[in-house]
This record gives structure tokens, C-alpha cells and sequence, in this order.
């Protein structure tokens, strides 16, 4: 495990956006799966400024979608969909046959099927760049997860349910979420996982310190062989 950690989140995100464009310069044809959320957003705003100066051609990769709300389509705000269309793929020129992501409207066990074969088309993940909950959950990978979860239509918990809000603009009833599985994640050629600001300190530090613990589902990725943690001064508690 690589630790990178930077002054501020503007910094972290800097390095986060040349870590991945150094990844697609060097691996054009690969799969990349960008974790939605808020901590991504100055490094996909990054990506798209790099791409404008010439510095990376976005657009010889392919993306998969990590995770998604069930219920929730590309009109809603905060859905996974929305979050990355507006703030990457539609930006960035991504043409959707470039892209496979969760469709929270349709069926989560089909989505699944679809996205993963996607990924198994395009010779699995090249790199994954996610962020961490406030309770440790990857995607939708919530405290309790089994390594051997592909994928699928989960339960979700109240703490990714109370957290998830801040996204929405109208109050949203959900309960479940689809995701892509540890055992998807792991098998990533590299992983990145982000994090920034003080909040996320506590959790950090209890999943950076533990392996393969289901409880905190961050802490799956320890023992991968290419795994690289960003994080802001703040973040490192
Ligand atoms: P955040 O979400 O970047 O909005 O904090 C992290 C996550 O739940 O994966």
C-alpha cells in the first residue's frame, strides 16, 4: 500500500488527476471504474482541463459505473448517473459506447450482469479509482460484506442512507443500491482510493490499520499488490 498524502484537497486532487492520466497515456484500451460521490469532483474537473490542454485523450479508455441508487435515474439529482454525466462523461466527450453504468431504474441483478460483462469484455478493471464512506463502504459495499460479492442489488445501510442525502435536492426514500463486488474491485489491475477533509480521518485510520476485515470493507484492499491511498493533510488524522 502506497500512501500519498498532500497539503489540501485542491493538491490531493492534483495528484490523483496525474496519477490516472498517466495510467490511460501508458494503458489506452483499458477499462477505468471512477467511484461518483464528492471527494472525485476536482479530480474528473482535473481530467477534463488536462484533456483540453492536450495532456490525455480521454476518450481511449472505457469506463464502467461502480455503484448506483436504486430508483434513481439520470434525471434525479445526486444519482451516481447524473453525478458523472454532467461532471465527466458529458464534459469529457466520453461516446456512450465507451460507457456501461448502473441504471438505478431498471433491474439491479441485470444491470449487474451487463455492466460486469462489460468489464470482463474490455479485459477487467485497468484501475479504480474510489472513495471511502463514513462507515468504510466501497461503491455500495457496506460494513459486512463477504470478498466473494461480484456484485449485485444490496440492503443499504442508515449511514450511507443519512450520508447519501447531502447529494439529493428533494428528500429521496431509498433502500437499496446496486454495486460492483469486493471481489470485482480487488481483481483491479491498480487501485486508487481518495479521501479528504477531517471528517473522514477516524475512518481512514481504523481501515488503513485492519485487512480483510468485513466490517470495515476498505480495509479488502490492504493487501492488493498496486494500491495507492490519497489523501489531504485534514484526512490524516
Ligand atoms: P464522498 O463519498 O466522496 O461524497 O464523501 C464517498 C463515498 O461514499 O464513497
Amino acid at each position: 500500500m502506497k500512501i500519498i498524502v498532500k497539503e489540501n484537497y485542491k493538491e490531493m486532487a492534483a495528484s490523483c488527476a496525474d496519477f490516472i492520466c498517466a495510467y490511460i497515456n501508458k494503458n489506452p484500451g483499458r477499462l477505468l471504474c471512477f467511484a461518483a460521490g464528492d471527494t472525485p469532483l476536482a479530480i474528473l474537473k482535473k481530467l477534463i482541463e488536462m484533456q483540453e490542454t492536450g495532456r490525455v485523450n480521454l476518450s481511449s479508455v472505457y469506463y464502467a459505473g461502480l455503484d448506483e441508487w436504486e430508483g434513481l435515474g439520470y434525471e434525479d439529482k445526486g444519482s451516481c448517473m447524473q453525478v458523472m454525466q454532467d461532471n465527466f462523461y458529458g464534459p469529457a466527450k466520453i461516446e456512450s459506447e465507451r460507457l456501461r453504468v448502473f441504471d438505478g431504474k431498471a433491474d439491479a441483478e441485470a444491470e449487474t450482469s451487463a455492466v460486469l460483462d462489460f468489464i470482463k469484455d474490455k479485459g477487467g478493471i485497468g484501475l479504480a479509482m474510489l472513495g471511502i464512506g463514513m462507515n468504510g463502504h466501497i461503491g455500495f459495499n457496506e460494513p459486512g460484506t463477504l470478498p466473494d460479492f461480484e456484485g449485485g442489488r444490496v440492503v443499504l445501510s442508515d449511514n450511507s442512507l443519512n450520508v447519501g442525502q447531502k447529494y439529493f435536492d428533494k428528500a429521496q426514500d431509498l433502500k437499496y443500491g446496486v454495486t460492483l463486488g469486493i471481489k470485482t474491485l480487488v481483481a483491479a489491475e491498480k487501485v486508487m482510493l481518495v479521501a479528504s477533509g477531517e471528517k473522514k480521518a477516524d475512518i481512514i485510520a481504523r481501515s488503513l490499520s485492519a485487512s480483510n476485515e468485513p466490517a470495515l470493507p476498505a480495509s479488502y484492499l490492504a493487501d492488493h499488490p498496486d494500491y495507492h491511498v490519497f489523501l489531504d493533510k485534514s484526512a490524516r488524522a
